[in-house]
């Protein structure tokens, strides 16, 4: 069971749900360029204080003498039924937290039956991932390419190995002021030996070639980095027009990442979206924005009924998850602790903190009353105005 998984699993002792242990003992280990890499949040840090802020100011009103066992927390999310409503968040360039990199994070949420969302900037590209970790739902995240040749080679490349949604990121279409980037004193922030960053891709390596006279992006990895850049965070947003072209080149299901406004998640429903990620990216690129879990309440009464609501940034604990669920959300995405978690130990790490936050959401569901993931109803929060 989940709660079995939550023992540590021969992994050193995690507390996982404790966040700033966590971020303390990865802090502690993992390269320094990987750690200022993801610890950053865009500007002061006001949003990522925000979302987790927001999760602080809503609390659980728990229900008494309410049998909660066997609970099942199985859910159905776009077609597709999983043990549970919570899922991996795309993250770039793992192999800057430790050598098992994507391929650690996503055995681990097969090992769990967690669906895995793999970034277009992973340093293990579509193919290697799907030869080293056959098994587990996977879903497909795009930072869209400027060059529609390149965008249709990469959605048959996920699509023809089998990722089954489509996450379209809308929020990076040029990368923040991150502090920690922009600071000389840091490790320099570009991508190096092995960090494939998707330059496998065969049309994007013909095009590379092209315009240097026959190179390999291996042989020149600065310039095939800008080029890459300059593709999938060109400086200029598409449209919602746009669209369009996606639809073109993936038929199954897709889910706009990013969404903070109601206006936005109606447009979503109008273009024939089938969900939307209610995400500040962490914190990592509008700062001031909205926290997530403030946004949400009134994205999901807009348009939960007709398209799937999901939800990221800030979650932390068991009832960061099930307050994200009572407010609307149908699933919700795990990000920056199980790279922690990845950073300490590798795989086992990371399968360490997504199981322990499995079991206390678990453990939370029932102290609160819930049987199943239906039971999660909004009647189960309160709001307050003394967040602690
Ligand atoms: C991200 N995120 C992200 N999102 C995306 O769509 N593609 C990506 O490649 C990345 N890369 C990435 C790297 C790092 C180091 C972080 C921390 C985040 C954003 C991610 O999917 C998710 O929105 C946030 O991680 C959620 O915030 P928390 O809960 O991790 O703070």
């Amino acid at each position: 069971s989940i709660l079995e998984k939550g023992i540590l699993m021969g992994a050193p002792p995690i507390v996982t749900t404790n966040p700033n242990s966590l971020e303390a003992q990865a802090k502690k280990v993992m390269p320094r360029k990987g750690w200022e890499y993801i610890k950053g949040g865009a500007g002061e840090s006001s949003t990522m204080d925000a979302n987790r802020l927001a999760f602080r100011q809503w609390k659980i009103v728990p229900r008494v003498l309410t049998p909660t066992t066997p609970r099942d927390l199985s859910t159905t999310l776009l077609g597709e039924k999983y043990d549970t409503p919570v899922l991996m968040a795309p993250i770039g360039v793992q192999s800057w937290f430790h050598p098992d990199k994507e391929v650690g994070t996503a055995t681990a949420c097969a090992n769990l039956r967690v669906p895995y969302t793999l970034s277009t900037a992973a340093s293990t590209n579509i193919e290697e991932l799907v030869e080293k970790v056959p098994q587990g739902p996977k879903w497909f995240q795009l930072y869209w390419p400027l060059d529609e040749e390149i965008t249709a080679s990469i959605l048959a490349r996920a699509k023809s190995n089998g990722f089954k949604v489509l996450v379209v990121t809308l929020d990076t279409w040029t990368l923040a002021w991150r502090p920690y980037d922009l600071d000389p004193a840091s490790v320099p922030f570009f991508v190096g030996e092995g960090d494939d960053v998707g330059f496998n891709d065969p049309v994007f390596r013909r095009k590379f070639a092209e315009r240097t006279d026959g190179e390999t992006p291996e042989e020149s990895l600065v310039q095939a980095g800008m080029y890459w850049c300059s593709e999938v965070f060109p400086g200029v947003s598409r449209s919602w027009e746009d669209l369009k072209i996606l639809k073109r080149y993936w038929d199954g299901p897709m889910v706009l990442k990013g969404v903070l406004s109601v206006d936005d998640a109606e447009l979503a429903v109008k273009h024939g979206m089938d969900g939307i990620i209610v995400s500040t990216h962490g914190g990592r690129q509008l700062d001031g924005a909205i926290g997530t879990l403030d946004a949400l309440p009134e994205i999901a009464d807009a348009v939960g009924s007709r398209i799937t609501v999901l939800v990221d940034s800030g979650i932390r604990t068991g009832a960061d998850i099930l307050k994200a669920i009572a407010l609307g959300a149908k699933g919700v995405f795990l990000g920056r602790p199980v790279v922690y978690g990845l950073g300490i130990n590798g795989r086992a790490g990371a399968e360490a903190v997504i199981a322990g936050l499995l079991a206390d959401f678990d453990l939370t569901m029932g102290f609160a009353g819930a049987k199943t993931i239906q039971d999660i109803k909004p009647s189960l929060l309160t709001k307050v105005s003394h967040p602690g």
